[in-house]
């Protein structure tokens, strides 16, 4: 057991889980300067951009861009940042993030904290006039929970952050804002992405979809993003489903309503990855998300057709060392 597996153990039973993160993304950006830092893996070119290899963090963990050097310096190809909304907002009251360690698994129901595109978009632009990021930057942005008109504020982000994006992403897949799942229905998806698209010119431009659309909403997105000039999807987000879990059921009903993230997703993030690459050939850039937690599970999301993989809780249950493991091994 490793050191890292030790202090988790000790940790996860004594400190909520959001203070653990907190104090990980802090003491990561304290030690950027003495990480590694040296290139790992394989390059991979996608959508115009080269990655140093296929493994990014997703979206969620570097919510306001605090941390992207830190995370390149671990190894990451590519560091997603966000989801940043338009305004900024405290997100749900806490406690908000709960590990189920039984399943490898983690519930969050957060909400979209963040500081808003504003302070993003300078603390990126600062990124950008240092020593660079040293890894593909790619932005994730929401709706904010006040905004009545999503389109407006999805363009805002979009016109503020983009500048300063390799990539970026439009999030409409996260369980935790009110109607934010329901923009994925191509009514409503259209004009938004349409909108996007405007602001941010020719950026690569990817949408992220949930575990649970169903294989008819899975092909429409599909088509929509054909359609529409996107360039690729990120699937999957977290899922409001609690199926074929082995945490004990007062553990599960104690964290109560969220995403549910990790191990229990490998299924249904590799069945909707199957059925895009069967929808739309090569034609987009696909990136593959949910449950990956070793190199042999990556290996797997990338003979399946994905371009890039990316992972969030494999990366909190394995620590730091865990993406230099990963692509060692890939
Ligand atoms: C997330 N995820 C997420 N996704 C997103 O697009 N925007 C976000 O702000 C967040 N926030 C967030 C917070 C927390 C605490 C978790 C655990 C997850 C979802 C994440 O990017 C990813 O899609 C899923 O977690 C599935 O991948 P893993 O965790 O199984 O590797």
């Amino acid at each position: 057991m490793s050191a890292y597996d030790l202090l988790f153990r000790h940790v996860a039973t004594r400190v909520p889980a959001e203070l653990t993160h907190r104090v990980g993304v802090t003491a990561l950006r304290a030690a950027t300067p003495l990480l590694p830092g040296r290139s790992l893996g394989t390059p991979v070119d996608a959508m115009g951009l080269r990655f140093a290899n296929p493994l990014g963090v997703a979206a969620g963990y570097d919510k306001d861009a605090e941390g992207v050097r830190a995370l390149a310096r671990l190894g990451f190809g590519a560091v997603e940042v966000g989801t940043v909304t338009a305004r900024p907002q405290p997100g749900n009251p806490r406690p908000r993030l709960f590990r189920l360690p039984v399943d490898r698994a983690l519930v969050n129901r957060m909400g979209f904290n963040n500081a808003g595109a504003d302070v993003v978009a300078a603390r990126l632009a600062a990124v950008r006039s240092g020593p660079g990021a040293g890894t593909v930057l790619g932005v994730n942005i929401g709706k904010s929970k006040a905004a009545a008109d999503a389109v407006a504020d999805y363009r805002y982000s979009a016109r503020v952050l983009g500048p300063y994006a390799d990539y970026v992403v439009v999030n409409v897949s996260s369980p935790n804002t009110p109607g934010l799942r329901e923009l994925q229905g191509v009514d409503a998806l259209e004009p938004l992405l349409a909108a996007v698209r405007e602001e941010v010119g020719a950026t690569p431009l990817l949408v992220k979809i949930t575990a649970d659309l169903g294989g008819d909403g899975v092909d429409a997105v599909a088509d929509l993003a054909l359609a529409q000039g996107l360039d690729g999807i990120v699937a999957t987000n977290t899922t409001v489903a609690r199926s074929g879990l082995s945490s004990a059921e007062d553990v599960v009903s104690a964290a109560g309503a969220g995403g549910l993230s990790g191990a229990p997703l490998v299924e249904p993030a590799r069945a909707v990855l199957a059925r895009l690459r069967d929808r739309v050939s090569d034609r987009l850039t696909l990136v593959s998300v949910g449950g990956i937690n070793s190199a042999a599970e990556a290996r797997a999301r990338l003979d399946a057709g994905a371009t890039l993989v990316q992972a969030y809780t494999g990366f909190v249950y394995g620590g730091p060392a865990w993406p230099r493991r990963v692509l060692d091994a890939l």
